[in-house]
């Protein structure tokens, strides 16, 4: 969606903050010896306390309320029977409707201790979502994101996965502009004030395209990597990016 107006910045505002603190719940009371089904029940009491619906489950008839994609999955887990142990690498992805606005965030978090090369990922992997949103600005070309990105993530040296990309949201899960790269690439459009969109790189330790389970729904990384993903919702302004998914709602200018 575009914003137009102070009542829509105020609604999108209202459902940012909402996703952003079910996955902050959620994170805060993920533990060792927990189902992913019993963690996505944690987001579904904190939505509904909230008046907010899961928008994967109203949109796409998804299987659960948020998605939680563990270890080799990277996205689009199904909330399941899967013990979280010591060691996971664990993705929950938040997106919600209220008042007929929709906003999306997730990140990925090392459940106690693991790998450096998987600490390391995942510290790279926010780095490379802000260098994202900093790109964010009325005027500017939108490839821009995944040319930033794809800078990073090559000095670095970590894949990207180039068949997730970031995507328009507000009026619903996924909109105009539909697809938006996050990795290099030459898209011509430009963002224009008052867009709302993703970012959401998968920075990957070698994996390089999704593709899905057997379940229809759960994607893994081709070939076989761990992959992380860290998304905000954010809007487009003369000034440069409005992250509305903060904890707390602070609406923020930064990341
Ligand atoms: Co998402
Ligand atoms: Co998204």
């Amino acid at each position: 969606m575009t914003i137009t107006n102070a009542e829509e910045l105020e609604g999108l505002k209202a459902i940012g903050r909402i996703v952003a603190d079910t996955l902050q719940g959620m994170a805060r009371a993920m533990e060792p010896g927990m189902t992913t089904r019993e963690l996505d029940a944690i987001g579904r009491r904190m939505l509904e306390a909230e008046g907010a619906q899961s928008a994967p489950e109203v949109t796409y008839g998804f299987p659960g309320a948020t998605c939680i994609s563990v270890g080799e999955e990277i996205a689009h887990g199904i909330p399941g029977d899967r013990v979280l142990k010591a060691g996971d690498l664990v993705n929950i992805d938040v997106s919600a409707e209220k008042g007929g606005f929709f906003a999306d965030t997730g990140a990925s978090f090392a459940l106690g201790e693991v790998r450096p090369e998987v600490a390391r990922l995942a510290r790279d992997g926010r780095r490379a979502m802000e260098l994202g949103v900093a790109q964010v600005r009325s005027g500017r070309p939108l490839a821009e994101i995944g040319n930033a990105v794809g800078r990073f993530a090559a000095k670095r040296g970590y894949s990207l996965i180039r068949n997730l990309a970031s995507h328009g949201v507000g009026r619903s899960l996924h909109e105009y502009p539909e697809e938006i790269a996050t990795w290099p690439n030459r898209d011509r459009r430009r963002i224009h004030r008052g867009l709302v969109l993703t970012v959401e790189p998968f920075l990957s330790l070698g994996g390089r395209m999704a593709v899905q389970d057997s379940d229809g729904w759960t994607l893994r990384a081709a070939p076989k990597a761990l992959a992380v993903q860290y998304e905000h919702t954010v809007v487009a302004t003369e000034r440069g990016p409005l992250v509305v998914t903060l904890p707390g709602g602070a609406g923020a200018s930064r990341a």
